[in-house]
């Protein structure tokens, strides 16, 4: 992650590569996708003037369920730096009735933002923040040895190293120290640091501030705490000390409105056909409700205005019983990139299979793998896997790559069921092997429904 390119960076045939180890096919809606991103850039560098002129281009993916339009969003989010939320058209209600309006979608973005940068800067002190953290934790643990002493005397270096060794081993983590607690370590606005372990640190927090609220007595006092707790507080105490919030708040804002992306899922959902009962009434509500966030207005947050002139939209859904045309026109003609995402065929399957880096067929040899069984698929038997897939979403239900995990599921079922007899054996997945477990199955249409 860390040295990753940023977003704004790359150049669209990169950002298409990036997306390429995830995602099989959909080269359209990829290359379309790295260019929005890349033309936000390009207008940025244009003369005030021109950029008034140019506005962003929102995109919607319309595809059939299981292709890839989330994914692709779930991925250009991990791309790095760019603030980036999901939200569901649906969860949304027209302003003025109960529920949520649209407004909290640019106050999540700003959110996402500020965790974004304030782990960045973070990461960037991490090595300084974590020296400081274990000097503190040696005079806690190794205290009344003054400063001059800590530098000069060779015995009070000795023992200070050693004790460091015995630290980093994490042999003293149960070890008992006393400090001062402060009366509430300070939890971030938005409590995600990212680091590992950082939710159980703001529970801990909570329940440190719960009980300080009852012992009503000076501000902070001295406590017996673990070390490895005495680490966490630390490290709170240090990254304040380090982290200035004005300046998160500033670069979070910047961040935000410059690079800021809303994935507008199940857009479709939203797009109602003409007739006016209330449901599509309130459906409608909500797409102009939209508009003008998406057209470019500011929103106020907790930390600030946000102007959403340059956040770009994508939008997506099946658009299975409506179309985009169903959408009010005010709001389709804010979206005026449309991409089709194709139905995957066998070839495809295939190489989904395994080509990602989180292929499936990985998966399932990483999880056998922690049993002691070494897991082989032949060539042939996932072709083989792929046609099944394929058939089955022709005969039943067509329900993208998400049918390959049903048909794995089965697959291995008796396999994963008695993996613990098979320790140290290696297990050859071959068409035969397939063709027994899932023949039967293919064969019958019924069974297919139910079973794949
Ligand atoms: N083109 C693809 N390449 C690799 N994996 C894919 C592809 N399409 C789908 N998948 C896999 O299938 C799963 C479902 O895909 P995804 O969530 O993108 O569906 P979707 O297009 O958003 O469908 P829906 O309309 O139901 O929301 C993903 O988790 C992903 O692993
Ligand atoms: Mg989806």
């Amino acid at each position: 992650m860390d040295n990753q390119k940023r977003l704004d960076d790359m150049m669209p045939r990169e950002i298409v590569q990036a997306l390429d180890e995830y995602i099989i096919g959909q080269e359209e809606a990829k290359k379309l996708i790295a260019v929005a991103i890349r033309n936000r850039v390009r207008r940025k560098r244009l003369s005030d003037e021109m950029k008034a002129e140019v506005t962003p281009k929102n995109i919607i993916m319309i595809g059939p369920t299981g292709v890839g339009k989330t994914e692709i969003a779930r991925r250009i989010a991990r791309l790095a730096n760019a603030p980036f939320i999901k939200v569901e058209a649906t969860k949304y209600t027209e302003v003025g009735y109960v529920g949520r309006d649209v407004e909290s979608m640019v106050r999540d973005l700003m959110g996402a933002s500020v965790s974004l940068v304030r782990e960045e800067m973070f990461r960037k002190n991490e090595s300084l923040v974590d020296e400081r953290i274990e000097e503190r934790l040696l005079d806690l643990i190794i205290p009344a040895i003054n400063e001059e002493k800590k530098e000069n005397d060779v015995q009070v270096i000795d023992v200070r190293n050693s004790m460091r060794n015995l630290l980093r081993s994490g042999a003293l983590d149960d070890r008992e120290v006393e400090m001062v607690v402060p009366q509430s370590v300070k939890v971030s606005g938005v409590g995600v640091f990212g680091a590992p372990g950082a939710e159980g640190m703001d529970i801990g927090n909570i329940f440190e501030d719960i009980n300080n609220m009852f012992s009503n007595s000076n501000r902070a006092k001295k406590k017996k705490v673990s070390v490895k707790r005495a680490r966490e507080i630390l490290r709170e105490d240090e990254l304040d000390k380090l982290v200035d919030n004005d300046k998160v708040i500033e670069e979070a804002r910047t961040r935000c409105e410059e690079m800021g992306i809303i994935f507008i899922d199940e857009i479709d959902k939203i797009a109602s056909k003409g007739s006016t009962n209330n449901a599509d009434v309130s459906r409608e509500g909500v797409q102009r409700d939209i508009l003008p966030i998406v057209e470019g207005t500011k929103v106020s947050t907790k930390w600030g205005v946000i102007d959403t002139t340059n956040i770009l939209f994508i939008a997506a859904g099946a658009f299975s019983i409506s179309k985009p045309s169903d959408l009010i026109p005010e709001l389709q003609g804010r979206f005026p990139l449309r991409v089709e995402l194709k139905d995957l065929t066998s070839e495809d399957f295939y190489r989904i299979l395994v080509e990602p880096s989180n292929a499936i067929v990985k998966q399932y040899k990483a999880l056998l793998e922690t049993e002691g069984v070494t897991l082989d698929f032949t060539d042939e038997a996932l072709h083989h896997i792929a046609d099944i897939a394929e058939k089955a979403n022709t005969s039943a239900d067509n329900i993208g790559a998400r049918r390959l995990h049903t048909v794995m599921e089965k697959l291995l079922e008796n396999l994963s069921f008695s993996a613990d007899e098979k320790k140290g054996e290696r297990v050859e997945i071959t068409a035969d092997y397939v063709d027994s477990e899932l023949g039967d199955i293919v064969e019958n249409q019924d069974l297919t429904r139910y079973i794949l």
